[in-house]
């Protein structure tokens, strides 16, 4: 196809040699198939900040640390200069998520370059080589539905424990590749450590895992994964191999009573020991 306008500085760098056809156009974002030398890859487009939601922009700016004080001042009065600090601000957010993630282990798009406001980085693919699906266009049956939730909540694990909140976590921005889940779409990533909406986007993250699998694998409505790996995570407890429950205990709550049990019966094994050995002194 004809190279669209804000792919071509990346035509004229020798970045990417022509460009195949658009995937998406999502609402943040216009996604192409580009070719690079012998390699597919995947370019995205940011769209303008006035195109995007209100939310997503407050969440994003709470507690960002920007470097120099003339930008931060200038993103406060939204001055132009500031507008433009905070849209760049906010695309290489995505573009930093990406590297940490995939420095901590989990599996995100490989990013090979960030030039112009374009991201350009691996196209995730299925088994035959096209573009892979997202879940939301997937049928699973319910064992798959519970293999690949637990795959996703160990990448949502891993990804706290890099202090790494996706914010936007959905059946939407989960690919299918031919070698499992992928995430993707990470510009509203936060800071686990230093933002106040962190605690919220990751239960809502987690949620929307659960509602998700939950349609084919019922059982799985009945988890509560997110107050759990939180509550490890302010203990400073979570690591990325963290055996979970997905039973959360608030305090005051229920009482496993099969525990108490046990734990009468050996207090009781323990006194007939006890007595068996007086016995045997005397
Ligand atoms: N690396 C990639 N490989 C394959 N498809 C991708 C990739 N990145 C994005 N897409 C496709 O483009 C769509 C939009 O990308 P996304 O990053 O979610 O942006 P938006 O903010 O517009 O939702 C995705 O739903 C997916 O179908
Ligand atoms: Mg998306």
């Amino acid at each position: 196809m004809k190279a669209p306008p804000r792919l071509q500085a990346l035509i004229d760098e020798g970045l990417i040699d022509t460009v195949v056809r658009q995937l998406m156009s999502g609402k943040e974002a216009m996604v192409f198939v580009v070719r690079c030398g012998d390699d597919t890859r995947c370019a995205k487009v940011y769209k303008e900040a006035t195109n995007r939601s209100f939310r997503q922009a407050v969440d994003y700016t709470e507690n960002r640390k920007v470097k120099n004080t003339r930008q931060a001042r200038a993103m406060a009065k939204g001055t132009k200069f500031g507008r433009q600090a905070q849209e760049a601000a906010w695309q290489s957010a995505e573009v930093d998520a990406l590297y940490r993630l995939a420095d901590a282990g989990v599996r995100v798009p490989k990013p090979y370059n960030f030039h112009e406001g374009v991201l350009l980085m691996e196209l995730v693919t299925d088994e035959q080589g096209d573009a892979a699906p997202r879940l939301n266009d997937v049928d699973f049956t319910a064992e798959d539905a519970a293999r690949h939730h637990a795959t996703l909540i160990t990448e949502v694990v891993r990804m706290l424990s890099a202090g790494v909140v996706h914010g936007d976590l959905s059946e939407f921005n989960i690919l299918l590749a031919a070698d499992g889940p992928v995430i993707i779409d990470l510009p509203q990533a936060v800071d686990a450590a230093g933002n106040n909406h962190a605690k919220r986007m990751l239960l809502r993250d987690v949620d929307n895992l659960r509602d998700f699998f939950g349609r084919f694998a019922p059982e799985l409505l009945a988890t509560a994964f997110g107050p759990e790996i939180w509550a490890l995570y302010e203990r400073g407890l979570l690591q990325p191999d963290t055996v979970l429950t997905g039973r959360f205990q608030v305090k005051g709550g229920t009482v496993d009573v099969g525990h108490v049990m046990r734990e009468i019966d050996d207090a009781r094994a323990e006194e007939a020991a006890r007595r068996l050995r007086m016995a045997a002194v005397r």
